[in-house]
């Protein structure tokens, strides 16, 4: 079929050449005709003095070879996303795409007036013009909306006392119990995937903490307590495997004193070290020491040891993430120059340090909240905005090459409503990795902040797809799609296909 498609094609191309070829054969005509008899030819002599018909041919060549290449690019495309699509170990892929893109539409959302009762804060936050009245809504812990963002406890998801309806269903926004029944606690995370034992590891920040600003200008925080692990083998029941990487209580020195910050931990296996690599976002309270730090365990339910910190390549480091490629050369991602700008860097081979190599991507853009992957051997990255906790516009990047050049495709949020498409479902990103067994779909894994109780934040793991032509015109590819669309899609509540391998 699609080669069918890719000769009629190239015969359409080959008709509109054969018709602009034409067309200046004409216009040459005309010209030539209305020439003074005795003028010189001041062009390449290539047809009688004719500079028009040397002209029409680079045109035509030009165009010829621009319209093959687009031809061929959309065709590639074309094939590796229907290969995708008819791809192997899935029994039901198509159904399973269909069923992703059944996008949810939601009602839009009324902004109460506001009312007396609210809380000193945000009576405060109302004279904060610069906050569009959805995220005062957001940020207010008196807001009529609360429910929406922040549903009650007792709409927890319990994975050991759900029905049989809503086994292994996701509820974005809502509250996540671990198999003891107490709230996950995996803030900022990442998901590994640990070939050796079969088993998905969760970890990120236990913020099971009062959280409190350490100044009046200060963000809100929680004091260091560590970095919490669970452990699945289907990534919905999760067993709590305690803290892996513990706060400092009493060292003040130390970087992971209870007073400073540490988040968005990132693990990475090293098949070659056969040691469990943790890089994390270190800071102090004024987020003013802005540095990675790095921690290492045998095994993937720690302890892990942790090392030191550093500024990577002498930069500022805050939001950051760890990509492991395929051929297991790992990379640093972190936002640097005050969050102007993004810097890529290779990690050393046992992934403990940072090589003298950098590239400064998506420069003057602002973005944090890095969440890096990889689809036939293409590279794509979600970031968010800046904003503090609050949330914003997420983009979609893409580029060939993991060091650059990246290019911005827009914003990937479908579905729900405007409001929430552009506040990325009221989330920020922090991870995205694959499903087994199903090439191009991916599970975006965000967080809700909750600047009032950060403890009570909440999870928004959605399915990404990477399929279909970007809908976006992008400067490298001169106005036409070059990259696949990258897709996060809407749903109150949803699961991950029939038969996709659930490890044992
Ligand atoms: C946004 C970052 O993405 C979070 O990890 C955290 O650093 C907050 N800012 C603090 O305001």
């Amino acid at each position: 079929m699609s080669g069918n498609l890719g000769i009629q094609r190239l015969r359409a191309v080959s008709d509109c050449i054969r018709q602009i070829a034409a067309l200046f054969g004409d216009k040459k005509d005309q010209k030539v005709r209305v020439r003074p008899k005795n003028r010189k030819p001041t062009t390449f002599p290539c047809n009688a003095g004719s500079r028009y018909s040397f002209t029409a041919l680079v045109w035509i060549i030009l165009g010829f070879f621009l319209v093959f290449h687009l031809v061929s690019v959309t065709q590639h495309r074309e094939n590796k996303d229907s290969r995708e699509i008819q791809s192997r170990g899935s029994p039901l892929p198509r159904t399973m795409f269909r069923e992703l893109e059944v996008v949810e539409e939601m009602k839009n959302i009324n902004i109460p007036p506001p009312r007396g009762k609210r809380s000193p804060r945000a009576q405060k936050r109302k004279t904060n013009r610069w906050l569009p009245p959805i995220i005062e809504e957001f940020l207010n812990e008196d807001s009529q909306l609360r429910h929406i963002f922040f549903p009650s406890r007792k709409n927890a998801v319990d994975p050991m006392k759900m029905t049989e309806n809503d086994s292994l269903y996701y509820f974005p926004g809502r509250v996540w119990l671990d198999t003891d029944g107490n709230a996950i606690q995996a803030h900022g995370g990442c998901i590994l995937h640990d070939e050796r034992s079969g088993t998905y590891y969760w970890y990120g920040e236990y913020k099971d903490g009062v959280t409190y600003r350490a100044h009046r200008k200060a963000a809100a925080r929680v004091d260091i307590i560590g970095v919490g692990c669970y452990s699945s083998k289907d990534l919905w029941t999760w067993k709590n495997e305690g803290i892996v990487l513990a706060g400092e209580e009493t060292n003040e020195t130390h970087d992971l004193h209870k007073s400073n910050v540490l988040e968005r931990p990132k693990v990475v296996y090293n098949q070659k070290t056969g040691k469990y690599v943790m890089w994390m976002h270190i800071d102090d309270a004024n987020y003013t020491k802005a540095s990675a730090g790095v921690a290492v365990s045998d095994r993937p339910t720690g302890p892990f040891q942790y090392l030191g910190s550093k500024r990577p390549h002498e930069f500022d480091s805050r939001d950051m993430t760890v990509f492991k490629d395929d051929d297991g050369s790992a990379y640093i991602i972190y936002s640097s120059e005050n969050n102007s700008v993004l810097h890529i860097g290779p990690l050393t081979d046992d992934y403990l340090h940072v090589k003298n190599v950098v590239r400064r991507i998506l420069i003057g853009r602002h973005r944090e909240a890095p969440a890096l992957f990889k689809h036939h051997g293409t590279y794509y990255m979600i970031t968010s905005g800046c904003s503090g906790w609050a949330p914003n516009e997420a983009m979609a990047h893409a580029s060939e090459s993991v060091m650059g050049l990246w290019e911005t495709l827009g914003n990937p949020c479908v579905g729900a409503n405007k409001v929430f498409r552009q506040r990325t479902f009221f989330s920020q990103s922090t991870f995205v990795f694959p499903v087994q067994g199903h090439p191009g779909l991916f599970i975006f894994m965000a967080d809700r902040w909750n600047p009032s109780d950060l403890r009570d934040s909440r999870y928004v793991w959605l399915p990404l797809v990477v399929a279909g032509p970007s809908d976006q015109p992008l400067e490298l590819g001169f106005g036409f799609p070059l990259w696949s669309r990258v897709s996060i899609y809407w749903h109150r509540k949803w699961r991950l296909p029939n038969g996709w391998s659930t490890l044992r």
